[in-house]
């Protein structure tokens, strides 16, 4: 009798120890917090198991390049590797780039005898390998696309039942991050195809990032980080303001899925493809670094105005995007055209955004409280796109031209 109570009260005990554990683990429960060394916590502090595939890699949001937004299909060895060339002598190695990703239409349009993936053989004549070698002796890594799917989107051969044997075949290349798409998906289940490749990538001897590209259709930041380490959030970006705010509404709330090793990808820049004022740029730049976006730049990086450049590499910026917090920005107020975006750094600053996406310039005010900051007699405001110091008692204030932003970093004094 004794026995059975005593059980019957650990069975109950053992199913509330359950029920809090899943709570711990529902994500959008509470908003998440990251410790030092990349663990997830409850809201009480208490460090969880997490249901998160962690391969050691992207602690910080990929940065890179890729060919799509500027180049589409029409790509060869020699443009991947003059903008890897491109990439260290206009200083964005030095700034944090390093992946050089090439996305569709590098393969050639049947697999080879064995069943394997080839290049085209005029557009890369020396091969992938040769390309990765030498992206490799730069000190940068190299990316390939391919698609959960029988085709790629361009109608190209792609990775779907042949996922083994096209992660073995990118291990022996030596590629470094994976584009994985979604097109040709013979309407099969998501996550099945995507475990797939998952899985493929684990049993290869190579360490590989696993960027996920489903577009945001099934709310990938519920499932995606137990598979990979970036999942595109929306559709694809055009080089347009209006194409840019759009995909940025899409990102309110998605804040807490991301973390170290785990990004919400709201797609590469269009930063100096010509679409857009240099003032919409900046702005492109600062809200995608303050979303704790992938920094993977999109415009011939051959061919750069010096306005692009030092959009491209303000280390400033940069510096928020890469905190080792992750800590994705998230909105704090919104008045319509005027809209303040604020993210905890781990040092104990926040990082702000004030967007103008109005047609006249205006002056934009927002506070200490309202950022997130602590009660303080006075703050320290550092301009990132000016590069200037002022200080304030409370206001965060700057004029803001139209479709434009004013970003700081603000500390406690
Ligand atoms: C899809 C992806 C794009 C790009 C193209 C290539 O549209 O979302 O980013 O990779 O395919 O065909």
């Amino acid at each position: 009798m004794l026995l059975d109570r005593i059980n019957g009260l650990g069975s109950i005990f053992l199913v509330i120890v359950f029920i809090i554990g899943m709570s711990f683990q529902t994500i959008d429960a509470q908003p998440k917090n990251v410790n030092s060394s990349g663990q997830f916590k409850g809201h009480k502090g208490v460090a969880i198991l997490s249901n998160r595939w962690d391969n050691g890699l992207a602690k910080t949001p990929p940065m890179g390049w890729n060919s799509w937004n500027h180049f589409g299909c029409d790509i060869n060895e020699n443009i991947i590797k003059e903008t890897a060339d491109a990439m260290v002598e206009s200083g964005m190695k030095e700034a944090g780039y390093k992946y050089i990703v090439i996305d569709d239409c590098w393969m050639d349009d049947h697999r080879d005898s064995n069943g394997r993936l080839t290049n085209d053989p005029k557009r890369f004549p020396h091969g992938i390998k040769w390309l990765a070698d030498y992206v490799h002796k730069k000190g940068l890594k190299l990316g390939i696309y391919s698609s959960a799917g029988t085709k790629t989107c361009q109608g190209l051969p792609a990775s779907l039942d042949h996922e083994k044997t096209d992660a073995e075949t990118f291990a022996k290349w030596g590629i470094d991050y994976i584009k994985y798409d979604n097109c040709y998906n013979q309407g099969r289940p998501l996550e099945e195809r995507y475990t797939a490749m998952h899985n493929a990538l684990k049993s290869v001897n190579r360490s590989i990032v696993f960027s996920i590209c489903e577009w945001g259709r099934q709310n990938p930041w519920e499932w995606a980080p137990k598979l990979g380490n970036l999942w595109r959030t929306t559709g694809d970006i055009r080089d347009s303001w209006r194409s840019m705010v759009t995909i940025l509404d899409q990102q309110v709330g998605l804040y807490k899925y991301a973390g170290p090793g785990h990004w919400n990808d709201p797609d590469m820049l269009e930063v100096g493809n010509g679409g857009m004022t240099n003032t919409e740029y900046r702005a492109h730049f600062s809200l995608w670094a303050i979303l704790d976006a992938p920094l993977m730049a999109g415009n011939d990086l051959r061919h750069m105005s010096a306005a692009t450049k030092d959009i491209l590499t303000n280390k400033e910026v940069i510096a928020v995007n890469q905190d080792p917090a992750g800590n994705q920005g998230r909105k704090v107020t919104d008045n319509g055209n005027q809209e303040v975006w604020a993210k905890k750094m781990s040092d104990g600053s926040v990082a702000v955004v004030l967007l103008n996406r109005g047609d006249d310039g205006a002056f934009m005010t927002t506070n200490s409280q309202t950022v997130g900051l602590p009660q303080a007699s006075e703050y320290r405001m550092r301009d990132l796109w000016r590069h200037d110091d002022s200080s304030t008692e409370d206001l965060i204030r700057s004029y803001v031209p139209s479709h434009g932003v004013a970003m700081f970093r603000v500390w406690t004094k």
